[in-house]
């Protein structure tokens, strides 16, 4: 620990620096007497109290991170110019994992999926890689994100979580079938955040020195072993330690048990994308690793906890726009909505500047024609405020095609992709059912799911089943089977007892 300031030798200060006189006894006319409003520094303690909250995210409220170095331990020049994936760089690094939908109080193993977000502080300004323990997501365009996230949520007018309205907006979503899948898996409960993968998810896109551009998938394996908690000890878990997940990555680095990931990257050339038989573009979607083997890239440790969890975890601000030279977009319209979105919320939740906070400002040099707004302090007087100008100061001047871009041209639709030969809602995940699941995973599957529709009302009760059955028949059967005899809500209508729309947790 640093030592801390304090001009007085034995006392506290106010936020001026000021001997703070007393942090028990506000200043009274008499010892009973009233208080008085010029005691500053009580004034200042209460009104500081009150402004101690920002805003939570939106989705991935509650979470928690820490500090590493990721470390490129292979030659991937031929794909990428970025500099931090050159062969030997070391990155420094920030991680932080978190559920979706529950609050910032919330239990760490309710079952969820898991954010899995990164920020490589590069010398070419910061990389973000802001992913999930899983390789896909539930929709594939951005308009029906916050569609999604409102009915994971809680209701209006109780405050209450609801199983069939989470229910009801999968199955009105057919495409949500392989991630739901997924969820309801072993991955929707893992032992520890150690002990999970973490996928960039999307599709982007490397360009090597040379100008050829690659489609790439991000995979980062865990080093500790995959490993999932039941649905009794992740219940149990959550009413006796509601932040299970975030001690443990604390004590396990506190005590130099560090954790690690190594890299990997599925790549697949330019042109291939045009004819894959699967859209490569669809976030829904998984590559085949038969078609495309991991490559290994090099490994992230996690090494060093945050040392105040509020400045360096709650005010970090992770975003997909953030990519630098070598690392680009891809036409996956979720990612080209997430470029928009986050620093949009960061401005709103953390303030216009958020950037200029230590975890957030990148290692080189910031040179940007925007200045000022809440909180600005770092721009030197004599520099030119616009561009070009005549002064010296330097601004970008790049024309023409851009090196991490595509051809696209057409008419202005609004319509889902083009659907390819493999292309189906359910196809996917049918495989991860039947051909990735064990036996053992697949009843753990049935139960999982019959246990969520507990409490879900027709008819979104008997469109769950059906969304099963179109995933796999037997699955789909076993699950109504088990609905049905275990004299669930199906019969009940809409509008019943509240009581019943609880959420089970899951
Ligand atoms: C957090 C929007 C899709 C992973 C957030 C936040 C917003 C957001 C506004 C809060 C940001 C903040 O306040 O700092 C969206 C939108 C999406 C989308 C509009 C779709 C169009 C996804 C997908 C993934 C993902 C597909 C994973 C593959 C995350 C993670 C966080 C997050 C991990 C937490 C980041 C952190 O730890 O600070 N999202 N999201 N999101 N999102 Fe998304």
């Amino acid at each position: 620990m640093a030592e801390k300031k304090t001009p007085h030798a034995t006392g506290s200060t106010t936020q001026a620096g000021i001997p703070a006189v007393s942090d028990r006894n506000s200043l009274t006319t008499g010892p009973d007497g009233p208080i008085v409003l010029h005691d500053a520094h009580l004034v200042e303690t209460l009104q500081h109290f009150n402004r101690m909250n920002i805003p939570e995210r939106r989705p991935h409220a509650k979470g928690s991170g820490a500090f590493g170095t990721f470390t490129v331990t292979e030659d991937v020049s031929q794909y990428t110019k970025a500099a931090m994936f050159q062969p030997g760089v070391e990155t420094e690094m920030l991680a932080r994992f978190s559920t979706v939908a529950g609050e910032v109080g919330s239990p760490d193993t309710w079952r969820d999926v898991r954010g899995f977000a990164l920020k490589f502080y590069t010398e070419e300004g910061n990389f973000d890689l802001v992913g999930n323990n899983t390789p896909i997501f539930f929709v594939r365009d951005p308009m029906k994100f916050p569609h999604f996230i409102r009915s994971q949520k809680r209701l209006p007018d109780s405050g209450l979580r609801d199983n069939t309205m989470q229910w009801d907006f999968w199955t009105n979503n057919p495409e949500t079938a392989h991630q739901v899948t997924y969820l309801m898996g072993p991955r929707g409960l893992p032992k520890t955040w150690r002990n999970m993968n973490g996928y960039g998810s999307h599709t982007y896109m490397w360009v090597n020195d040379k100008g050829e551009r690659f489609w790439v998938k991000f995979h980062f394996l865990t080093n500790q072993g995959m490993e999932h908690l039941s649905n009794e000890e992740a219940e149990a878990l959550a009413g006796k330690d509601a932040e299970y997940h975030r001690r443990d990555l604390f004590d396990a680095i506190e005590r130099g048990d560090n954790p690690s990931w190594d890299l990997y990257v599925q790549v697949m050339p330019y042109e291939e994308a045009k004819t894959y038989r699967y859209n490569p573009f669809d976030l829904t979607k998984t590559w085949s690793k038969k078609d495309y083997p991991r490559i290994k890239v090099g490994t992230m440790e996690l090494n060093r906890n945050p040392r105040n969890h509020f400045a360096e975890i709650e005010q970090a601000a992770f975003s997909p726009a953030n990519m630098v030279p070598g690392i680009g977009m891809s036409p996956d319209k979720m990612l080209l909505g997430r470029n928009f979105a986050y620093q949009d919320a960061q401005r709103y939740r953390i303030g216009t500047n958020f950037q200029q906070l230590p975890v957030n400002r990148p290692i080189n040099e910031v040179h940007t024609y925007n200045f000022e707004g809440a909180m600005w302090y770092d721009h030197s007087g004599d520099r030119s405020v616009y561009a070009p100008n005549s002064f010296g100061d330097s601004w970008s001047d790049e024309e023409g095609s851009v090196d991490v871009g595509w051809e696209t041209d057409g008419e202005l639709v609004r319509q889902a992709y083009t659907l390819r030969e493999n292309d189906d809602d359910f196809g996917q995940a049918n495989i991860l059912v039947n051909e990735v699941f064990s036996q053992e995973e697949r009843d753990g599957l049935v139960d999982t799911v019959a246990g969520a529709l507990d409490t879900v009302i027709e008819p979104v009760l008997s469109n769950a089943i059906q969304y099963w059955k179109n995933v796999d028949e037997t699955i789909g059967q076993r699950i109504e089977d088990r609905v049905r005899q275990g004299g669930s809500a199906g019969d009940q209508q809409p509008g019943g007892d509240p009581k019943d729309k609880a959420d089970s947790l899951v």
